[in-house]
């Protein structure tokens, strides 16, 4: 009953990982879980207050309108020229997802025809390829490596595939190396995308993750950006709303255009009240997304140090949620077998750096998505484990 094109995708790795971390739960075992990015602090009052609030109108419960509502993409636009001094026609540029995700899988949709190329960061979060893949298109992977800061060599590419490319996507700061990228290398990517015919989607959902006073550029600052690039950005993240679904994309008014079709035929919009709260999130203070962030980099602080007691030099992330933990060489255990061992001894479920990608093999990547006490009691199992 299952169509020709999902036997092309392979398994979604985190589905059979989370199975396993059931197996053990069902031991009796309090698993720990700092495998995957969903955010364990609360939204803004005023978020939860607006979405109530505006829940309470009998007039708000229809469907939310293909584009979103027009104040909804005026809030976004206002907020990408506040934050990054980038202006947008949020008629044209500005489109409202049901959670960045779903744009990022129907962009592959709206943009590709079956044998193009896609460019995808390895590793990297797994809808870029998923979409790709569905869409009937050729999957070809730019390794990030330690060497190279993380970030893809743009000029190694192969003419012979720079010419089949369509699509390249790019996502700092990155999940899951917590790598950035500076407005140097955004501008290679626009010249890169301007010589070559090739759609430019930047993955941004943790621009306002960040730490020791790090701030993330967006590729619509590069002159010339919006002919050739669009940004993808969340509410997930910035806001702790992951389970919220609401997120955007925005810039180059073709590639908009297009997502816009595509979702104008699949869904019908964002919920009324959803789309109030998004306005309410995005009017949000710097100072609260500045006292969150303290927050996470505190757990990311106690992680760092809790491996450097137990031999593990992991570097201390500039923004994002991650620990990318190279573990090549950590004594006694196979570099795809330490997660399995954290989690079957310790209790501590992190996520094998294998399932973002062939180059993330001998990484685990441990997110700083639980409470404080918990990474301390994480970080407490992992010494006793590891016998330091
Ligand atoms: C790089 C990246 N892009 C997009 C998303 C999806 O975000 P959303 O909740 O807006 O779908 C995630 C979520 O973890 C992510 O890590």
């Amino acid at each position: 009953m299952k169509a020709e094109r999902l036997a092309m995708l392979p398994p979604y790795p985190f589905a059979l990982w989370s199975a396993q971390v059931a197996q053990v739960e069902r031991r009796g075992v309090d698993v720990i879980r700092l495998d995957i990015g969903n955010p364990d602090l609360a939204p803004p009052d005023a978020v939860i207050e607006s979405l109530c609030e505006s829940a309470r109108v009998p007039g708000n419960h229809g469907y939310g309108g293909y584009r979103g509502l027009g104040a909804l993409r005026h809030a976004i636009a206002g907020y990408y020229e506040r934050r990054f001094g980038v202006v947008l026609d949020s008629d044209v540029e500005v489109l409202p997802l049901i959670g960045s995700k779903e744009g990022i899988v129907n962009l592959a949709l709206a943009t590709l025809n079956p044998g193009d190329v896609v460019l995808v960061p390895d590793p990297g979060y797994a809808p870029y390829a998923m979409g790709a893949m569905l869409a009937g298109a050729e999957v070809v992977t730019l390794p990030l490596l330690s060497e190279h800061g993380f970030l893809p060599r743009l000029d190694t590419i192969p003419d012979a595939i720079t010419a089949r490319a369509k699509l390249m996507w790019l996502n700092y700061p990155n999940n899951p190396t917590g790598a950035v990228a500076d407005l140097g290398f955004l501008a290679d990517a626009v010249a890169f995308g301007r010589d070559h015919g090739i759609l430019i989607a930047h993955d941004a959902p943790y621009c306002d993750v960040a730490y020791d006073g790090y701030i993330a550029p967006s590729i619509l600052e590069i002159d010339g950006a919006m002919d050739v690039a669009v940004e993808f950005n969340s509410l997930s993240k910035t806001y702790n709303m992951a389970g919220w679904r609401i997120g955007m994309a925005v810039g180059n008014r073709g590639a908009i255009g297009a997502l816009a079709q595509v979702k104008s035929n699949v869904d019908s919009g964002l919920f009324h009240p959803l789309q109030e709260a998004a306005i309410c999130a995005l009017a949000t203070a710097p100072a609260w997304v500045e006292a969150r962030n303290a927050i996470y980099r505190e757990r990311l602080r106690i992680l760092v140090d809790g491996l450097l007691g137990m031999g593990i030099v992991a570097p201390m992330p500039r923004a994002a949620l991650y620990l990318w933990v190279p573990v090549h060489e950590t004594p006694g255990t196979g570099p795809d077998g330490l997660a399995t061992m954290w989690l079957e001894e310790a209790g501590v479920a992190v996520a094998p750096g294998a399932f973002f990608g062939p180059s993330g093999a001998g990484y685990v990547r441990i997110s700083a998505t639980a409470p404080t006490e918990r990474i301390h009691e994480a970080v407490a199992r992992l010494r006793a484990v590891m016998k330091v």
